[in-house]
């Protein structure tokens, strides 16, 4: 009796350290998205590690190894609700076929996210602007963007990027499907232009 007994409390003392040991070994990260994901933890222990960034696709500054979303995403999609800066409106004959400098019944909105300021001489880094064409026809519509990139994006364009969009904010593409973006968009002629126009608003801030 006492030695079926014993052997029963032997028994049951192996299973319990057993399982604790498996218990133990079956600890890790959970997390699939995260970079040291364990397969085999079947219980997360608090270590999971992550790449942090933005992790929206459509947004300008899309990571595409950030595994968080960290809030950073910028995007022009909610422009509508940004600041009306500036308007002008009618022929501008240094614009030529630009923004519609051409048609005298054309109207040029500049909205700014959170009504930017230049932080002394210059926009801050994050500064976003977008630019709303239209005519009194309805026949013309352009929506073009500045972003105000790091120190070093792109030193001839005074750290703008410039952006080609559509209503929506989102960023139009070229014929093999590249967006079209960048410090020197149009092999430079944003900026050539902008270099050289006196009216314009942000270039060389
Ligand atoms: C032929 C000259 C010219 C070209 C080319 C041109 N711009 Fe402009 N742009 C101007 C001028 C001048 C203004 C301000 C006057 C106005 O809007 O009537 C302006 C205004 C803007 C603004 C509003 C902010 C500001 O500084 O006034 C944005 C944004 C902008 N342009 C983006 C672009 C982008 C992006 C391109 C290239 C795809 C481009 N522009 C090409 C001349 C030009």
């Amino acid at each position: 009796m006492n030695r079926s007994l014993n052997t029963l409390k032997s028994i049951l003392a192996m299973a319990i350290i057993s399982l604790s040991f498996t218990a133990c070994d079956n600890e890790g990260c959970t997390d699939p998205i995260a970079e040291n994901y364990n397969e085999n933890a079947k219980k997360d222990n608090g270590t999971c590690d992550y790449i942090y960034g933005c992790t929206n696709n459509k947004s300008i500054n899309f990571d595409t190894l950030a595994t968080l979303d960290d809030a950073s995403c910028m995007t022009f999609e909610t422009w509508e609700d940004w600041i009306l800066e500036i308007t002008k409106t009618g022929l501008d004959t240094n614009l030529g076929f630009a923004h519609r400098g051409d048609d005298s019944t054309s109207t040029r909105d500049v909205y700014f996210l959170d009504g930017k300021d230049p932080d002394g001489n210059s926009y801050p880094e994050g500064t976003m602007i977008l630019k709303h064409t239209h005519n009194i026809l309805g026949t013309s519509q352009e929506y073009v963007g500045m972003v105000k990139q790091e120190k070093g994006f792109n030193t001839a364009s005074g750290n703008w990027e410039w952006f080609v969009l559509n209503e929506d904010g989102e960023m139009k593409t070229d014929s093999v499907g590249k967006s079209l973006r960048g410090g020197n968009l149009y092999d430079g002629m944003c900026i050539g232009c902008h270099q050289s126009a006196t009216t314009d608003f942000v270039f060389s801030k």
